[in-house]
């Protein structure tokens, strides 16, 4: 499904403060099932994200998705393919505009359009019905500016608006960090409910191990650049993976 082929990536190459991320990364994800990627702040897992959805350039290796090489593509042909939710609220959404409006626009990727004719009233039904399976009242309030949304309302609206088109692959980079615990949850739940239905292979990353492991079916753990760990969900524990962490923090204070 998406095959990730000797990616190697750095940043401020050439300088002093040049930083290795990747060497040579290979990585294969399966059709239809959850990948949570974990690791400590810093290791790469954004950096992947960011590459596989094309807004930071690769170095080198190839991003193969569908048996189509994607990684010279812009990002914006890409979104054709690829949905994303990011940590913060304000970010898949367009703040400014109403839900409506961003609804359409979700609709219209891959498509041109000219602003004008954005709104298509035939679409507005569907619009509707897919809100409504949020539960958030948001299907009465089609005319509100997103900026006057909660922030989980905010994920619900760009979580529906990542998968309205269905696409091969979807990417949530901690796409619940910023919630509280109930309205995570809720978000959680939505976001496995909306993937097993549409059947959307999906990387997350996450830095909640029970969350890692309760919706992923397979857990992989980056450690600079590397896979450390790569296990199906239901052959680890939340406390074995806290204990690689324990484990890891210890050697690094050992090292410095
Ligand atoms: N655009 C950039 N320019 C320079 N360095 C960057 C850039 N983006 C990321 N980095 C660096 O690359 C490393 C990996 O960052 P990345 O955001 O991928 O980590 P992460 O695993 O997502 O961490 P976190 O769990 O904190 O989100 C970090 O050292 C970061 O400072
Ligand atoms: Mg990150």
């Amino acid at each position: 499904m998406l095959r990730i082929v000797n990616l190697s990536k750095s940043f401020n190459t050439g300088t002093d403060n040049e930083i290795n991320i990747f060497n040579k990364l290979n990585l294969e994800i399966e059709e239809n099932k959850c990948t949570v990627i974990i690791g400590s702040n810093g290791c790469g897992k954004s950096t992947l994200l960011n590459m596989i959805s094309g807004s930071i350039p690769t170095e080198q290796g190839q991003i193969i998705l569908k048996g189509t090489d994607i990684s010279k593509m812009r990002e914006e042909k890409r979104a054709a393919y690829v949905g994303r939710v990011y940590q913060d609220p304000s970010m898949g959404v367009s703040p400014s505009l109403t839900i409506l409006e961003n609804l359409s626009l979700a609709d219209k990727k891959g498509e041109r359009f000219t602003l004008r004719r954005l709104i298509r009233k035939n679409s507005i039904g569907r619009y509707i019905e897919l809100l409504k399976t949020l539960d958030l009242g948001l299907e009465n309030k089609l005319n509100t500016k997103v900026k006057f949304l909660s922030g989980g309302q905010r994920q619900s609206l760009s979580l529906i608006m990542a998968t309205m088109k269905h696409p091969d692959l979807l990417l949530l980079d901690e796409h619940t960090a910023a919630l509280d615990p109930k309205t995570s949850n809720v978000i959680m739940k939505k976001t496995k409910e909306l993937i097993k239905k549409h059947s959307i292979t999906t990387i997350m990353i996450s830095h909640n191990m029970r969350d890692a492991i309760e919706y992923s079916d397979r857990i992989i753990m980056l450690d600079k650049g590397e896979i450390v760990l790569d296990k199906s969900s239901r052959d680890v524990t939340e406390r074995e993976l806290i204990e690689i962490y324990r484990i890891k923090l210890e050697l690094e204070r050992k090292v410095s």
